[in-house]
């Protein structure tokens, strides 16, 4: 009876898997058979199978795969073995493949004896980047065999896949290297394999090449022999247990640097042969981050080795495989005369990101794409975390709240997203790589291990990883890991200890007894948006009400309810008050609550430190006192919860709450200012209102806002040294603050840096400047033709990322629209400026007034281009259209916008940047119409 069933089900599964295959789909995507090889049979057979996502009755377990990269030629073949595991009867496998040419496919049982003694017949499905292989014999459900599969292609043009990169060494010659970037669904670009991260299988790499070249992967080697015509073959241990995204290979004739940790792994920095001396910096922080994590997580980094390598051409920042993690230049190579404290600070974040996802990503893995938070917000949290740890002097912990800043900023308009969204195709997947899963992601967990306290946070993190090592998991599994964290000791000996652990003693001060931490949790990944919480004194009281903080749309606005219906977040609220050192909690899950504070409080700050993911207004004169405080008595709050009032402020400014004059008073204090962090989010604030004013035709407040922003900041522009000298801090203030002040024109500045830039030029661009005030320097020097020249020629030839990257920047200053047009140009050729450069170059020319219309134009002229090169939903693209229009604040340019993303509408209907384009001119324009007037009546007001 059962079997007889079983046959039932086994026998309808398969009727439906052929008959799923649905005729819009096969009008719009025809199944092609493999062009080269005997396709006996083949003629009648069409793709088997419909959706986007392979089925789930074959498990691939092994890869055994042969590569043999052509770097001559710039043409790859290889060969892949994949054993599977069947668990449904059938006669197709269906697996990814893009862009590869199939020669031969084969299949074969668990004792090696062919299926069929034909090659079997391949279909192609192109645009859902698969293959089916037919089989004519069954393969049956609990048996194991193996795909056998030779392939060929070109080594891609662009950054994915398995992609070509040059570099030049200082004679001259241009040297080839091949490299791989698989995130999320380019493995299937280098060789046909399931390219989905649930199907973690064990791989086994060998790599053909010749002798002058070396070969990596994400294992060490075990043997490498002579296979003749001169060539050697290197041969990788077996990986452990992992998904395709993160295999990896690079062949090169790079040299590297090696060190070891206290646990033994071996931990190398490649570079190309002329920059291994910047590689020192990058290979101390390697060791003592996996120290570091290894500890944090008390689970052993897996792998006998690490290696991290500068990849010349690269478009990301850098990227976790597991065991050769890959780097843009900037991203790891630090250059003590060239590189500026903030370069420091990156390379290390950004090795501390890409180590921590060899835990949160590699070990453990999100199910699918709708939750590539769980790999990202958690990976650049712990950059905090662990350089917090391993280089204290760095300060790291003034950079968080600029996560969760840029986070608000973009919640905050009505086309975010959840953390956890639903992501289909490569489009969709690559867009989920935003600053949703980062930043939110991030400031998110920072909410929840506040809540929750460092330690059961961490172990909670700590069982989760466990738990799930080698496997996927779900964000009810993170919220299962937090909620029990019992020991490893309770667990076994069967202890109940939920209620007696830590985590349920730190919820009772929030929330009694009945804490819901998935519940809470949902209220933050599920939904979109950032609360508003509003907070009013009532005698002893202090009332409470939540909304939906939304920056372009105002309460009086006929949309305003419909886009606040349904919204409710579970906050777990802190606040200070002048009356007690403590901070008070609070958990509100209602849309409006009390709390009892006492009559004899003055002032309350909500949101201590903001440790909580939610923007603060302070109704009925709660700014003025704010205000007041600040002015009388600045440090009674700490740097951070001044850094968010003044965010806070300026957030309510945009979203029409408080008026512009209201914020502009409230960081009137900063005169008194001493802390770098609150200084920065003061001067950034009005920064951002110069650059949106200087691009419009309002010669009059664009002028007296500079001069307001001078003679406010002048006696702290007036200490500055132009050195590199003092603490991590003061580094950095320094050249925010100098930068903008020759930006402004102001005399004192310029002078000196015109100075600074003639000895420069004098030395023929051999002398090495303060590497902090570096790019103030250059972009002063590049307003002069000759000073231009000068820099185009040392970028051409500096064997120095950090360098090159400070002089691009100083290029687009330029007020030339010619010499902008012509880096623009360089840009698209891809010469003497790298394609990898060419977004953020266009990002920096818009920032430009003489270049916004400039850059613009560009875009829109070379956008299939840039399509073609970037694809469409890369973070390339995102930046190329939000950094060209994010400047734009005018109905007319509104409407240009509108009409460009009509011509492009298929693209455009496919991109989530299109709308965050339009919400934010639409932002822009309403500031305008809302505060200009404002603006200019309080600058009279200052002269
Ligand atoms: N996993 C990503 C790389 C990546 C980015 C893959 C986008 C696919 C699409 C990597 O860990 C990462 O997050 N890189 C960042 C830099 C990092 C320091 C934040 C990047 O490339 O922007
Ligand atoms: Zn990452």
């Amino acid at each position: 009876m059962m079997a007889l069933l079983g046959l039932l089900v086994l026998s309808l599964f398969h009727v439906s898997l052929v008959g799923s295959h649905t005729s819009s789909q096969h009008a719009s995507s025809p199944a092609q058979p493999a062009g080269e090889q005997s396709s006996e049979g083949s003629d009648n057979l069409s793709f088997p199978w419909s959706r986007l996502r392979l089925p789930r009755y074959i498990i691939p377990l092994h890869y055994d795969l042969h590569l043999h990269p052509n770097l001559t030629s710039l043409s790859f073949t290889g060969s892949v073995q994949i054993q599977i595991d069947v668990q449904n009867n059938t006669n197709w496998v269906v697996l990814h493949s893009k862009g590869l040419k199939i020669s031969k496919a084969t299949i074969m049982d668990q004792n090696l004896t062919h299926l069929s003694d034909k090659v079997l017949p391949v279909l192609h499905h192109p645009s859902h980047e698969q293959i089916g292989i037919f089989s004519p014999r069954v393969l049956s459900s609990g048996r194991k065999y193996f795909l056998c599969i030779e392939f060929g292609a070109e080594l891609a043009e662009g950054f994915y896949g398995f992609y070509k990169s040059t570099y030049r060494t200082s004679t001259g010659e241009t040297r080839t290297l091949a490299s791989t970037h698989f995130e999320p669904t380019s493995a299937r670009m280098a060789f046909p394999c399931f390219d989905e991260p649930s199907f973690k299988a064990n791989f086994t790499v060998r790599i053909k090449r010749n002798p002058e070249f070396i070969s990596l992967s994400n294992m060490p080697i075990v043997k490498t022999v002579e296979v003749g015509d001169g060539l050697l073959e290197d041969q990788f241990d077996v990986s452990v247990k992992m998904s395709t995204y993160l295999v990896a290979f690079v062949v090169c004739d790079f040299k590297s640097v090696t060190a070891t940790t206290s646990s033994g792994v071996q931990v190398s920095i490649y570079a190309s042969p002329e920059k291994w001396q910047q590689t020192s910096y990058a290979l101390e922080v390697a060791v003592k981050m996996l120290d570091f994590y290894d500890e944090y997580f008390n689970i052993h980094y897996p792998l006998p080795k690490q290696d991290l390598i500068a990849i010349p051409d690269f478009e990301s920042g850098a990227m976790e495989n597991w065991g050769l993690t890959t780097y843009r230049e900037t991203s790891l190579l630090y250059d003590p005369l060239t590189s500026s404290i903030s370069d420091k600070l990156w390379i290390t974040m950004v090795i501390g990101h890409e180590l921590a996802h060899q835990w949160f990503g590699n070990l453990v893995t999100m199910e699918w794409w709708n939750d590539i938070w769980l790999n990202e917000g958690f990976a650049r949290y712990m950059e905090y975390i662990s350089v917090e740890a391993t280089y204290p002097d760095l300060k790291v912990e003034e950079y968080l709240l600029h996560t969760c800043f840029a986070a608000v900023g973009s919640d905050s308009l009505n086309s975010s997203r959840p953390i956890s969204s639903p992501a289909e195709n490569p489009t969709q997947i690559t867009q989920m790589f935003d600053t949703a899963s980062y930043d939110k992601g991030a400031c998110v967990l920072h909410m929840l291990r506040h809540f929750l306290t460092d330690d059961v946070f961490q172990r909670g993190i700590v069982r989760y990883l466990r738990k799930y090592s080698y496997k996927n998991a779900l964000n009810q599994d993170l919220w299962d890991s937090l909620a029990n964290t019992c020991s490893e000791e309770d667990f076994i000996s069967g202890k109940h200890c939920y209620s007696s652990s830590q985590a349920s003693k730190n919820a009772y001060l929030f929330a009694g007894e009945h804490l819901d931490l998935t519940a809470m949790m949902n209220t933050w990944i599920l939904q979109k948006g950032v609360p508003l919480v509003t907070v009013t004194r009532k005698g002893p009281h202090l009332l409470l009400r939540q909304d939906r903080f939304l920056r372009t749309v105002l309460p009086s606005d006929p949309l305003w309810s419909s886009l606040q219906k349904g919204f409710l977040w579970h906050i777990p609220l802190t606040y200070k008050t002048d009356a007690s050192n403590t901070i008070h909690r609070h958990l509100m899950t209602t849309q409006t609550d009390s709390i009892h504070i006492g009559e004899e409080v003055s002032w309350v700050k909500v949101n201590t430190d903001m440790t909580g993911y939610y923007v603060v207004h302070y109704e009925d004169g709660g700014w003025d006192k704010m205000t007041k405080l600040l002015r009388q008595n600045h440090t009674a709050l700490s740097y951070k919860d001044r850094t968010q009032l003044i965010h806070n402020a300026f957030q309510l400014v945009t979203a029409g709450h408080l008026s512009l004059d209201k914020g502009l008073d409230l960081i009137g204090y900063l005169q008194l200012e001493t802390h770098n962090v609150p200084l920065l989010q003061g001067l950034g604030s009005l920064q951002a209102f110069y650059h949106m004013i200087e691009k419009r035709n309002e010669i009059d407040v664009t002028r007296k806002l500079r001069m307001h922003i001078l003679r406010f900041f002048r006696v702290v522009i007036d200490q500055q040294t132009w050195s590199d000298g003092g603490s991590v801090s003061e580094r950095r203030l320094r050249s925010e603050l100098l930068s903008l002040a020759c930006h402004l024109d102001d005399p004192p500045c310029l002078e000196r840096a015109r100075q600074s830039f003639k000895h420069w030029l004098q030395s023929k661009g051999t002398l090495n400047l303060p590497t902090d005030v570096a790019t103030t320097v250059f972009s002063v020097g590049a307003q002069e033709d000759r000073g231009w020249a000068s820099l185009l020629h040392t970028y051409n030839i500096s064997s120095s990322a950090a360098q090159k990257s400070k002089i691009l920047f100083a290029l687009t200053c330029s007020r030339d629209t010619n010499k902008l047009h012509r880096l623009l140009e360089l840009g698209l050729e891809g010469k003497v400026i790298r394609s990898q450069d060419l977004s953020s170059l266009i990002f920096m020319v818009a920032r430009n007034p003489q270049g916004h219309r400039l850059a613009w134009n560009f875009v829109k002229k070379n956008w299939d281009t840039l399509v073609q090169r970037f694809q469409l939903g890369s973070s390339c693209i995102r930046s190329i259209i939000i950094g060209t229009t994010g400047h734009f604040s005018s109905p007319e340019e509104l409407a240009e916008v509108q009409l460009f993303f009509e011509s492009i509408k298929e693209q455009a209907s496919q991109l989530r940047a299109t709308q965050v384009a339009l919400d934010n001119v639409q932002k822009n324009v309403r500031w305008f119409q809302r505060n200009l007037e404002t603006l200019r009546n309080w600058l009279n007001q200052q002269m």
